[in-house]
């Protein structure tokens, strides 16, 4: 089977162009808008090209099927409010240059799956995640996103393309490459991560609710200020955390919404996230325990109202060890020594697709080890050989779970 390393660059490049940021290579195509919708659209036409048939599912998940049972490589092509050019439109049009080079060559036959709004516009994972049934699609119409929209509303976008899910059964199993998002395989010059297991995530929002009033004659001692709140929440969680984290635990607060987020009001609310990640399911419990505790501390000494949303989440998934055997076999044949198994800080739909299907991940190296930014790239010769690892991998990757 022969893959065709400036047709696949072609079609990353041109994917790039719907949301392109203009800044550096970055893109800005958060799930369901425009741009997203647009990419979608366009991708559309390159599977019929590639001989696919092309289907969406209620969620928006696009997907290119081979006729009889096929293996199912894909990503997501929706990104981050701010994003780069590759953290999942990689894996689909990798996936898209594979299935069509297989059909050229007359097989084995390849499906390409787009899944919708991995980057959890609305949770985690979203779009693999109802498709697992890890999340049912009526609960998951009540998430909303970070400006109140909720998913039911969000998908109606989609509406007139949407058929019904996909049967798993058409699948022998599923392979996503991605790019690592970490640093670890620039820093060790490395072409290729064979993956071992994806890190379990639990996220949530968390409220303080204390009183807006005048930033000018509200005397200190008298204000319930929810922004102070917040700040010595983070400072006390970060110190109770030590004795409960490993060096590969992360913990993050990324939105912070403070009402009414003005110069002159002390600010009556403050609504912000709160993500941890980490491998082992008991310790994400127990730094659940610490979060609520420590929220729970400080609202009371600071005469706050507190309030937890719905705590969403995934588990800690390993990959199926066939798979990842056909993987490490390739990469040491494409990239002699140039290769390393490693375990995945990042989330992806893998871990989801994991309880329906075999399910294996191979990464190529982030430059830098940046993503979710506009600065993220790769090498083109890392990304051509990545392609060329999984070109090489596809015949035992396709047979190691039929028959
Ligand atoms: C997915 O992009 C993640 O947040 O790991
Ligand atoms: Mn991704
Ligand atoms: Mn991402």
């Amino acid at each position: 089977m022969q893959v065709n390393g400036e047709r696949f660059l072609k079609d990353l490049h041109d994917l790039r162009a719907f949301g392109a940021s203009g800044v550096g290579k970055g893109v800005v195509r958060p799930a369901y808008s425009e741009a997203d919708i647009n990419a979608r659209d366009w991708l559309a036409g390159r599977m019929r090209d590639a001989g696919l048939e092309v289907r969406y599912d209620p969620v928006g998940s696009q997907w290119g099927l081979a006729e009889g049972t096929s293996l199912l490589i894909g990503s997501h092509t929706d990104s981050q409010p701010e994003g780069g050019w590759l953290d999942g439109a990689l894996g689909v049009v990798m996936a898209l240059e594979l299935a069509r080079a297989a059909r050229e060559a007359g097989g084995p036959a390849v499906s390409v799956v787009n899944f919708q709004d991995e980057e959890g516009r609305f949770g985690v994972t979203t779009g693999s995640k109802i498709w697992a049934g890890q999340l049912p699609l009526d609960h998951a119409d009540t998430l909303i996103d970070s400006a109140g929209t909720d998913l039911a509303t969000a998908r109606a976008a989609m509406a007139h393309l949407a058929g019904d899910f996909i049967d798993p059964a058409r699948f022998s199993g599923f392979v996503e490459c991605h790019i690592e998002q970490g640093p670890w395989l620039h820093e060790s010059g490395e072409a290729i991560g064979a993956v071992t297991e994806i890190v379990g995530i639990r996220d949530m929002r968390i409220t303080f609710e204390g009183e807006q009033n005048h930033a000018g004659t509200t005397p200190m001692h008298r204000r319930r200020d929810a922004f102070q709140a917040l700040s010595n929440f983070n400072t006390a969680l970060n110190d109770r955390l030590r004795n409960v984290v490993t060096p590969e635990t992360v913990w993050t607060i990324g939105h912070v919404d403070l009402q009414p987020g003005a110069h002159s009001i002390v600010p009556g609310r403050a609504t912000f996230s709160m993500q941890w990640r980490d491998r082992d399911t008991d310790r994400l419990r127990r730094i659940e325990a610490v979060i609520r505790d420590t929220a729970t501390e400080v609202a009371e000494a600071q005469g706050m109202r507190l309030s937890f949303s719905e705590l969403l989440g995934l588990e800690p998934v390993a990959m199926d060890a066939g798979l990842r055997a056909a993987i490490v076999e390739a990469a040491q044949k494409v990239a002699p020594d140039g290769w390393r198994e490693m375990p995945s800080g990042a989330l992806h739909d893998a871990s989801n697709v994991a309880a329906l299907m075999p399910a294996a991940m191979m990464f190529v190296p982030s430059i830098g080890g940046i993503s979710h930014a506009f600065a993220e790239d790769t090498d083109e010769a890392d990304l051509l050989c990545g392609l060329d690892v999984l070109a090489a991998a596809l015949p035992a990757l396709a047979a190691a779970h039929t028959g």
